[in-house]
């Protein structure tokens, strides 16, 4: 590490002596509130605090509490602290999808991280979305940053028995439609868990990216799994203030931390903690923003021999408090580092590498973080699909219920392969209005299909292709059926859904002439999925729809959501706006004067 510090980049905003008059111009406005000329040319790292914590965002509002930590840190380090807001996205509230304003958040904060005087960042992460947006933001300008998770909210209970963000949804759902419980019910026992601020509690999208950003290098270590309410919430906000000053000082950045190396663990924790179908969107996109060959297939090639440590729902029963009493991502990684699975020289927020940090951490207790040798399940990584209908799609295996694989992958004469008639929905809506109809004719060997849900078509790509049984099968016993889509799942839900699916039939995948009634093989062992019609039937077909102008998606509503359709890529690689990954370093090159 430098002895003498390099510049800061904030000099050329508040200390510039070859050009006093814009130096006065920028300095002036920083004063009204209080700052000091003295503390502004102090030579002091400024410190950005990107705040997602908001009234709109309750996932990320317990930040707005922690900042003062944060802050309380960057100044005992020495450093100033000038906290921004960051685009609000809440995965639940925000219609048509959260998944429309990642990009829309990315975009912001490289422009705020690029075009003001800031020396380094604090990227406060937790709702599911908010954690890619802001890594990705830090990957592209690449000034130091770190990353503070706001934490999961304790654990939900009822009855006596834990209920999980989602998951408990997916069950209350088919409570619901069996008539186990009415309205009322339904309200109070999905609202049981979430008993405090913070995130959800399960191994949702938000549990899995908080803790793909530790074993990522970007937090310090043991800080992903610690709830929201916890005193060591408060303590780890402190101790990031303070680092994040000193990795100015060292000017260790989001491209020492965000290599290969790193990204390839991440691949292997998501599979060990059960992580979300989410994460290989948003690694993906954060690899891509790092400037990172990360292709869809290395989450199958690294992670799917990997076994399932963590117990937490929806693949186990824990949630949030039991992971961090447990050991949390150190204890999950020290278990893997025994194994050989880990790249222990990737380096880590805290100037040490992974391998230092977490050599020494233990699993305090085995119900809820496995050891290696007595594994939930072995192999739970995912698997990638192609076929006739689409180019890439993931499944991921460790929630495959011994149920769901007596049903549909157990016939000796054809293993790991089931062929059925498609039900094809075109949206939810059109799922929602039809799925109980017993016209259709759903039974035990049906698949479902849905599309119109992916990043152009919904727009944003929606949480929707989990799809429950018609209520007439829930009530005999079969409450899941195969469900494939060009849309994704929330990571709380335990459906082994074919998701994700590339391209999507907005963007001309084949999914866009699949009919209801035609036969359809799922061949989990050949990872195929494939409709069972000849290929002049198929370019017939192709050739219908293109002439009736393809496949209809509803207008764009806003002016975002209109842009976005146009620069946004598929969910096999990352949905980023295609384009914007030719920007790297973009820190490396001040931006003009403003007047
Ligand atoms: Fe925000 Fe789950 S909805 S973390
Ligand atoms: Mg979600």
């Amino acid at each position: 590490m430098p002895t003498t510090p390099p510049p800061l980049r904030s000099r050329a905003w508040f200390d510039n002596p070859d050009n006093i008059d814009m130096t006065a111009l920028y300095i002036e406005r920083y004063l009204n509130f209080g700052l000091s000329q003295q503390e502004l040319q102090s030579g002091r790292p400024i410190i950005g605090i990107a705040q997602t914590g908001s009234d709109l965002s309750p996932c990320n509002r317990h930040h707005l509490v922690l900042a003062e930590r944060v802050r309380e840190g960057i100044r005992d380090a020495g450093g100033i602290a000038i906290e921004f807001p960051v685009h609000p996205i809440q995965e639940t509230g925000k219609r048509p999808t959260a998944a429309l304003d990642r990009n829309l958040a990315y975009l912001g904060l490289v422009e705020v991280l690029h075009g003001y005087p800031l020396d380094g960042v604090v990227l406060t992460i937790g709702c599911d979305k908010t954690t890619p947006a802001c890594l990705m933001a830090a990957a592209t300008v690449d000034i130091p940053a770190i990353a503070l998770s706001v934490g999961p909210m304790l654990n939900g209970w009822h009855k006596g028995e834990r209920t999980g963000s989602g998951t408990i949804v997916w069950k209350a759902r088919e409570m619901l439609a069996n008539g186990a419980i009415d309205a009322a019910g339904f309200v109070a026992l999905v609202a049981s868990s979430a008993p405090s601020t913070g995130y959800c509690n399960t191994m949702g999208t938000a549990t899995t990216m908080n803790s793909l950003a530790e074993a990522l290098g970007m937090q310090l270590p043991g800080s992903a799994a610690i709830p929201a309410p916890y005193r060591d919430r408060q303590e780890i906000a402190w101790r990031t203030g303070k680092r994040i000053v000193d990795m100015v000082r060292e000017q260790l950045k989001p491209s020492d931390i965000l290599t290969r190396e790193a990204f390839l663990n991440a691949i292997v924790v998501n599979s060990a903690i059960g992580g979300s179908t989410n994460a290989p969107i948003h690694l993906t996109a954060i690899a891509r923003h790092a400037g990172i060959d990360l292709p869809l297939s290395d989450f199958e090639t690294h992670g799917h021999a990997v076994p399932l440590l963590v117990n937490l729902q929806p693949a186990g029963e824990y949630l949030g408090e039991d992971y961090y009493r447990a050991g949390g991502v150190p204890a999950v990684v020290a278990e893997l580092m025994r194994h050989g699975l880990i790249h222990q020289d990737a380096m880590t927020a805290n100037g040490r590498t992974i391998g230092d940090n977490c050599r020494d951490a233990v699993i305090e207790d085995e119900r809820v973080i496995r050891r290696f040798e007595t594994p939930l399940l072995k192999d739970a990584g995912f698997i990638v699909l192609g076929g006739n209908l689409f180019d890439a799609a993931v499944m991921k295996t460790s929630v495959i219920s011994a149920d769901f694989r007596a049903r549909y992958l157990s016939n000796p004469a054809d293993p790991d392969a089931f062929e059925g008639p498609a039900i094809v929905f075109d949206g939810p809506e059109d799922y929602h209005a039809r799925i109980d109809d017993p016209a259709l004719g759903i039974d035990a060997g049906t698949l479902l299909f849905m599309r119109g849900t992916g990043p152009v078509g919904y727009p944003g790509s929606a949480e929707v292709v989990n799809m429950r049984a018609p209520g007439y099968l829930i009530r005999e016993g079969i409450a899941s059926l195969p469900c494939i889509g060009d849309g994704r799942q929330s990571g709380t839900s335990g459906s082994p859904s074919i998701l994700n699916a590339a391209p999507e039939a907005a963007a001309g995948g084949g999914l866009a002439i699949l009919k209801s009634g035609d036969r359809v093989r799922m061949d989990l062992r050949r990872r195929r999925v494939d409709v069972l019609i000849s290929d002049a039937e198929l370019a017939a077909r192709r050739a219908a729809l293109a002439a009736e102008g393809g496949y209809r998606i509803p207008p764009a509503q806003t002016p975002w959501q209109a842009l976005y359709r146009e620069k946004v890529g598929q969910l096999h690689t990352g949905a980023i706006l295609e384009g914007t990954e030719s920007f790297q370093r973009v820190a490396a090159v001040l931006p003009r004067d403003s007047h």
